[in-house]
């Protein structure tokens, strides 16, 4: 399917910010902010990593696809802790780059592939997998339907998703949905609630954990890091976006504060 104008500027930002990800400066703020060591753009913890490993039940007999992988977090960490076969799918080229140079450092690439295409078309056969995960993904895409149809066609009947995802709290007032929409990822809109879609799209919802305290407290991270490291994120990417930045960094956290932001992490299988 044809991607819109929104959609094209989001994967170039990406491979962008995957770029510039790689310097150590904002390395030790993604490291402050999520205690990860790769190089990330969701708000997915190494604690939420683990809860993902324990939910998946990963072991060396199982085959995983992360989607909307960036550079590799967490799925590589995934692979890393249990041993399974991975693929990384992204649309950015710049993310699975690194996702690779990361896989051959870790000793690991001869379990690891990368592939560049698209959620909401996988190009896998049908029952493929054993397991599937995406941190903040269904938010960064606006047919998420379609992206959660995929992943039920791919994966074993017996297999398990793992996924994050920032969403606007429903039933705000038309100002404070503005509120939250101008502190959300591109694509957080949806018509439909995620629990209808997963129902639809012949998922069951084994769990549903609201984990708006931890992306809270990340945010608060993120605040406090790039503060320690103003002077060489000033030289890094300039004034004007770092004062940007930081804005948004503030305005995000006033909003998960005030409850219009949340972020869920959800467990589920086919039904
Ligand atoms: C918030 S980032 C998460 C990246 C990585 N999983 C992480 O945790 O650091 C969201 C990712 O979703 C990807 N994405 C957006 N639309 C997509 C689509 N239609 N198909 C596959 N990936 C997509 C973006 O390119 C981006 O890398």
């Amino acid at each position: 399917m044809k991607r819109s104008v929104k959609e094209i500027s989001q994967v170039a930002r990406f491979e962008t910010d995957y770029e510039a990800a790689r310097s150590p400066i904002i390395q030790t703020i993604t490291n402050n902010v999520c205690g990860c060591g790769y190089v990330g753009s969701s708000w997915t913890t190494r604690s939420e990593a683990e809860e993902i490993l324990k939910h998946l039940e990963l072991d060396r007999s199982d085959n995983l696809l992360d989607v909307g992988a960036g550079a590799g977090w967490p799925g590589l960490y995934l692979t890393n802790q249990s041993g399974c076969k991975l693929t990384l799918l992204d649309l950015p080229v710049a993310g699975l780059r690194i996702a690779r140079e990361r896989a051959d450092t870790d000793g690991i690439s001869n379990r690891v592939q990368t592939i560049v295409g698209d959620g909401t078309n996988l190009p896998f056969p049908s029952h493929h997998f054993s397991a599937v995960s995406h941190s903040d993904v269904l938010c960064c895409l606006p047919r998420k339907l379609d992206v959660l149809n995929e992943c039920r066609r791919v994966i074993k009947g017996n297999g398990c998703m793992v996924f994050t995802v920032i969403s606007i709290v429903p039933g705000l007032s038309h100002v404070d949905f503005k509120k939250a929409l101008m502190f959300s990822p591109g694509f957080v809109e949806s018509d439909s609630d995620y629990h209808s879609m997963l129902l639809s799209a012949g998922w069951s919802i084994i769990r549903c954990r609201d984990i708006t305290k931890e992306f809270k407290e990340s945010c608060e991270r993120m605040i406090k890091a790039e503060s320690e490291q103003e002077p060489g994120l000033r030289r890094l990417i300039g004034n004007k976006e770092f004062e940007e930045g930081s804005a948004i960094w503030k305005g995000k956290l006033s909003a998960i504060k005030k409850r219009l932001l949340r972020r869920e992490l959800f467990v589920v299988k086919p039904s």
